[in-house]
């Protein structure tokens, strides 16, 4: 393609040189944006016109070719040319050899600055409601689990050490929790995505009376950007985007962690279905958790982005320069991995099965009813402390003796302090331990169905606007 050929080419003497032109393309990538280009190029033509910029059949004759267009690029017939640079001068040209003159007024009163900061506003608000959708149906996944476990007993862990025993489902619920504070940061986060820089044009707004209104109702936008500097130029949103992605994925890193622990020999807590396991191409017996062990090693992935796109923004002057180009990969990168981490923890939570009579075995061993025998002694009236220091001496015995704490008959335990009595024998099995941590954001079994009651209530209120 020769100079004069370029949109942009009148003020040039030679050709771009071939690297240079493969270096600046964008259309590589930004071909994935072509729908909202699209939308955001015919609610621009309807507003020229009805302020009278264009007249009424060359903004029909726009539409027409535009919505042509999306059809050829949705049935895969539209090759992009690489000289064009980008999917916005992709476009426009192919309007302009669809529907001759007409075409060339569409760039009237914009710029490719507030087109793309546009496009991408538009483009990510979509990916946002699909990732919203997808977050919901795994805390629907998780609270049925949790309800099928309320009552399920496992081990609570402090320092991966065995520390008390709490309910499968009070674990799931915790879960449950990080994902709740995700799913309402993503949405606060869209808010601020939903602004419309279009009309901004290239930094300094434009010379024509454009009604801004009518192209943010057109589509969509809850608001329209108050400064045409910032707006051309603020990828804000997409670091926000990407800050909201990076504590998720760090979220379902904790879990996929947890999942690989569980599903080892040491632990053997859950078992996950065969489809969503792989095996080993030389050791036969291997059923390996990639599923969660990709989903952690892909969290890397995610936190990079956040990190390119701090430093992409680091130090940028006013308005809009051509750096912000690299925004998309790091964001459409993004997109793809908790889309699909979100699409995997969805077929995988609803087949995870709880081995509970494992668990159960894991929650008898290992002294986890100590602190309860504590809290026993205290109230009997010793002070903590005192408490603390004599279960320790019970447990050391235990030890040495090798039988658990309600093997210890209670004429020995009488030994430790006369305080115990017979009623100690309840509070010393696990079921008695969980049955009686029963306030608000316990592990008991009648918590754990309180606590599902309030989520699902939190859940009916949650707007998305
Ligand atoms: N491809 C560009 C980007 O992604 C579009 C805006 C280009 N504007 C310009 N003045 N070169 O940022």
């Amino acid at each position: 393609m020769s100079i004069d050929q370029k949109p942009w080419g009148g003020r040039f003497n030679e050709d771009t040189d071939a690297f240079v032109e493969l270096f600046t393309a964008s259309i590589k990538f930004d071909h994935r944006l072509y729908k909202h280009d699209i939308r955001c190029s015919i609610a621009h033509a309807k507003m020229l016109s009805s302020v009278g910029i264009i007249s009424d059949s060359d903004r029909s004759s726009i539409v027409s070719g535009l919505e042509q267009i999306n059809k050829e690029i949705d049935d895969g017939v539209i090759e992009w040319d690489l000289k064009l640079e980008d999917i916005h001068m992709n476009i426009e040209s192919k309007l302009i050899n669809k529907i001759g003159e007409a075409g060339k007024k569409l760039h009237t009163a914009r710029s490719r600055n507030d087109q793309i900061a546009t496009d991408i506003r538009l483009y990510l608000r979509d990916e946002i409601d699909e990732i919203l959708g997808l977050m919901r149906e795994l805390i629907e996944a998780l609270l049925i689990q949790a309800k099928d476990n309320c009552d399920t007993i496992m081990p609570g862990y402090t320092h991966l050490q065995a520390a008390q025993p709490i309910t499968f489902g009070h674990h799931l619920l915790a879960w449950v929790e990080m994902l709740l504070r995700d799913h309402e940061r993503l949405i606060n986060c869209r808010k601020r995505v939903n602004v419309m820089p279009l009309g901004s044009a290239a930094l300094a707004g434009t010379t024509f009376n454009i009604d801004r209104k009518m192209v943010a109702e057109e589509l969509g936008f809850q608001a329209i950007g108050e400064n045409s500097l910032d707006s051309v130029s603020d990828r804000d949103f997409i670091i926000e985007f990407c800050s909201t992605a990076s504590l998720t994925m760090m979220h379902f890193s904790r879990w996929s962690e947890e999942l690989v622990l569980w599903t080892s020999q040491q632990f053997n807590f859950v078992d996950l279905p065969d489809r969503f396991s792989t095996g080993s191409s030389i050791m036969p017996q291997k059923k390996n958790p990639d599923v969660p062990e990709l989903i952690r090693g892909k969290t890397g992935r995610v936190y990079g982005h956040l990190l390119s796109l701090l430093t992409l923004m680091k130090s940028q002057p006013l308005a809009y320069n051509k750096d912000n180009q690299e925004d998309k990969e790091p964001l459409f990168d993004c997109i793809d991995t908790l889309r699909n981490v979100l699409i995997a923890l969805n077929g995988l939570i609803p087949a995870i099965e709880p081995k509970k009579e494992n668990m159960r075995k894991a929650a008898n061993a290992g002294y986890l009813t100590a602190t309860d025998l504590a809290d026993y002694l205290v109230r009997k009236d010793l002070p903590f402390r005192d408490a603390h220091e004599i279960v320790g001496k019970i447990v050391a015995y235990a030890i040495e003796k090798n039988s658990a704490l309600d093997e210890i008959s209670l004429d020995e335990l009488k030994n430790f302090s006369p305080a115990i009595e017979q009623s100690v024998f309840e509070i010393l099995s696990i079921d008695g331990s969980v049955a009686t941590r029963d306030h608000f954001g316990g592990t008991s079994p009648g918590q754990v169905k309180a606590a599902i009651d309030r989520i699902n209530e939190r859940l009916a209120r949650v707007t998305v606007d």
